[in-house]
């Protein structure tokens, strides 16, 4: 069921992977007015350090806001939001909505009691993700596997670039190569870039899984904090880069095939 609300809301993330939560936003609230952030300037974030990670995303997302003036501000990604949500919202004055690693849903839905976590190694050394797995998976095995490389293959299939089903097989084999990884029916999508994937890595599994991330829950959490007034009345559809659009061609392109026309470039003193 779609939802008639109005308001600009800014999708945030280091790349193409909020593109992800972006689309479902726009399924559940056609009338919205979205722009795209990509802080591509700073991409990945998977494999920066914690410290980089806290004094960029604050900053980053002060200027975003004061350029695109949205009423609420989407943190679509796991790495961001399992650091700097909070950082965030000291910061800014609008609602935020983060990205949660999928968890939850994924313990209560596995028949076997083994789940794998896949996302950047970023979110998987976080405290916040230990702290998830305790308060709702400590009855599940959770396997967990960090990679970069499954982000920038992303991109390039985004991108158009055909990479071999046998590089997705690799790629994700560590969650099953791990004790009980056999016995793997759930896998958590804990990168918002890994849902543009999910048909490669479902084909290159050993044996059939479910996947699951949490792009519906941002979109309705993103309403739920909605402001009934919204202060915005511009309309969406731009993308803010944080690199020059030149530099970022392929991200450009692929920010227009989701409907992400009007490139912006956001300057850095
Ligand atoms: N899309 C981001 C996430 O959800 C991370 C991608 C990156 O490493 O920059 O974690």
């Amino acid at each position: 069921m779609t939802e008639n609300k109005h308001g600009k809301v800014l999708v945030f993330d280091s790349g193409m992977g909020g593109l992800t939560v972006a689309r479902e936003i726009q399924a559940l609230a056609p009338a919205l007015s979205v722009d795209y952030a990509a802080d591509s300037g700073f991409f990945p974030y998977g494999d920066k350090s914690d410290d980089a990670l806290r004094e960029r995303l604050p900053y980053i997302a002060k200027k975003l806001a004061d350029a695109a003036r949205p009423d609420v501000f989407v943190i679509a990604c796991n790495t961001a939001s399992t650091l700097a949500l909070e950082d965030v919202r000291a910061v800014l004055d609008i609602p935020v909505v983060g990205t949660v690693p999928a968890i939850k849903p994924a313990a209560a839905l596995t028949q076997t009691g083994v789940i794998g976590l896949l996302a950047t190694p970023g979110t998987v050394r976080r405290a916040y993700t230990a702290k998830l797995i305790e308060d709702f998976a400590s009855q599940v095995r959770v396997i967990s596997h960090g990679s970069v490389e499954l982000v920038r293959m992303a991109e390039q299939t985004a991108s158009g670039e055909a990479l071999t089903m046998d590089a997705f097989r690799v790629a994700q084999a560590p969650l099953f190569e791990a004790e009980r990884g056999d016995e793997i029916d759930t896998i958590v999508l804990a990168c918002t870039h890994f849902p543009l994937i999910r048909g490669e890595l479902a084909a290159t599994v050993p044996h059939a899984v479910t996947f699951v991330d949490s792009g519906e829950a941002i979109a309705r959490q993103t309403m739920r904090v909605l402001p009934d007034r919204p202060a915005s009345a511009e309309r969406g559809g731009h993308v803010w880069l944080s690199s020059t659009p030149d530099h970022q061609k392929r991200l450009v392109e692929v920010c227009r095939r989701f409907g992400f026309m009007d490139v912006r470039e956001l300057k850095e003193e």
